[in-house]
């Protein structure tokens, strides 16, 4: 069995590893990969963009399942594409992957499922935005379409919104499109993956991601820097599906567009009970490292059970009982800034037990490990408890160093607190 795994980041790296542990020992390849993926999976310098590339390479390589790590490629189409020329496929279709490709789609199918969201308005000026957000400040403004995570601002004022609503759609900083200005909604983030196949939604374990650079959520938004699983205090899995996902999935199939891959829900967990404030229609970095190595069953049966109407009511997903903490090690100046060329040291240091993915490094040609991007790398680690798995993973953190290397200090923090209290 053949499998190729589309993405060069720490949740490319955390699927390849995943799938190298499936009984099946599938033959792994990645495009484009990254050093630390070189290491279980064959790497070809195909990218994520080159679509024609990516369907050739499945093709050639006679690929028996292709997964689709990032959503620029989904919304593109690769997925239609893949379907086209015969090639199983792990990750929606464009108009399916819509639910990430424009907010307002995804409002406007949480509203015809009766998903709980926040309150919104569609707006394509900066007057009309500020009409919309009528003086109820803290707002949320967003972009319509991808902007790999940039494209959301919460606004405590009307300057910052003005701002933010100006640089959206008159200096067209993310190009062309509208914007959703949205109501804030207080209370504690959760993301929850559901494995769909066209069908059904069955939900993986919750995980908590930090948004902001700095401890104590502070500063700007990122990618992600941390995450840990179980959340303590998190309303059932199945629940939270029965009520968020599967609506979701019912809708789209009804509507001829049906979902086959992971709906990520990232939900608020209000006063009023749990809201979504996005949609993805692929895994969450970093939290799918945690979620992965939780997982007890085949991750590779998972997939190709995703792929056919109906396929999962044959398989199982199981996880661990234990935790799983996950730090981002980053680049200096992130996220403003990607590093580049720092050499990275201590990772032959790091003992099995803890997982170190890698996220944006680069192989120099006297074969030294150096920095390429903004998040450099994932440490994993598992404990019995948050605590066990917090100080493994900071222990193993500590081994690892680069120029201007930034770690948060507080991740999992919240749930240490919770579980020995
Ligand atoms: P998104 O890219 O939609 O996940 O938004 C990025 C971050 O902005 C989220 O993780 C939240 O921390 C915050 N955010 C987005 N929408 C809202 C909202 N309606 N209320 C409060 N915070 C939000
Ligand atoms: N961790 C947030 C994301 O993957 O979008």
């Amino acid at each position: 069995m053949k499998v190729l795994v589309v993405g060069s980041g720490g949740r490319e790296h955390a699927i390849v590893n995943a799938l190298a542990r499936s009984p099946r020992r599938p033959e792994l390849l990645a495009a484009p990969g990254n050093p630390g993926i070189a290491a279980v999976a064959r790497c070809v310098p195909v990218g994520v963009g080159d679509l024609d590339g990516l369907v050739a390479l499945a093709r050639d390589e006679a690929i028996d399942l292709v997964v689709i790590g990032p959503e620029a490629p989904l919304v593109a189409g690769l997925a239609d594409r893949l379907e086209a020329a015969g090639i199983a496929h792990f990750g929606p279709s464009a108009a399916a992957a819509q639910l990430e490709g424009s907010k307002a789609f995804a409002k406007e199918i949480m509203a015809s499922a009766g998903v709980p969201t926040a309150h919104w308005h569609e707006v394509e000026s900066v007057d009309a935005g500020l009409e919309a957000v009528d003086g109820r400040y803290p707002t949320v403004i967003k972009f319509d379409g991808l902007a790999a995570g940039k494209g959301v601002v919460v606004a405590p004022d009307e300057t910052t919104a003005r701002e933010a609503l100006t640089e959206m759609l008159e200096e067209r900083r993310f190009g062309e499109g509208i914007v959703v200005v949205e109501e804030f909604l207080e209370g504690e983030e959760l993301s929850l993956f559901a494995i769909c196949d066209g069908e059904r939604a069955v939900p993986m374990v919750p995980a908590q991601d930090y948004k902001r650079i700095f401890d104590g959520d502070e500063g700007p938004n990122t990618g992600g820097m941390g995450a840990y699983t179980p959340v303590v205090g998190a309303p059932d899995p199945e629940v939270l599906v029965a009520q968020i996902h599967q609506p979701v999935v019912d809708l789209l199939r009804e509507r001829g567009t049906p979902f086959h891959g992971v709906l990520y829900a990232g939900l608020m967990l209000t006063a009023d009970g749990p809201q979504v404030i996005e949609f993805n229609v692929r895994f969450g970095d970093p939290e799918t490292q945690g979620v992965l190595l939780r997982l007890r069953s085949d991750l590779l049966e998972v997939l190709m059970a995703a792929t056919r109407p109906g396929g999962l009511n044959a398989v199982a997903m199981e996880f661990d009982e234990g935790w799983a903490v996950t730090l981002v090690l980053a680049g200096e100046g992130y996220p403003a800034r990607s590093a580049s060329g720092d050499v990275i040291t201590g990772l032959d240091e790091v003992g099995a037990g803890v997982e170190v993915t890698h996220a944006g490094t680069a192989r120099r040609d006297d074969g030294a490990i150096v920095t390429a991007g903004g998040r450099v790398l994932n440490v994993t680690a598992l404990g019995a408890g948050p605590a066990e798995a917090r100080d493994a993973a900071y222990a193993a953190a500590d081994l690892i160093h680069f120029d201007g290397r930034q770690l948060r200090t507080d991740i999992a923090q919240r749930a240490v607190e919770r579980v020995t209290r």
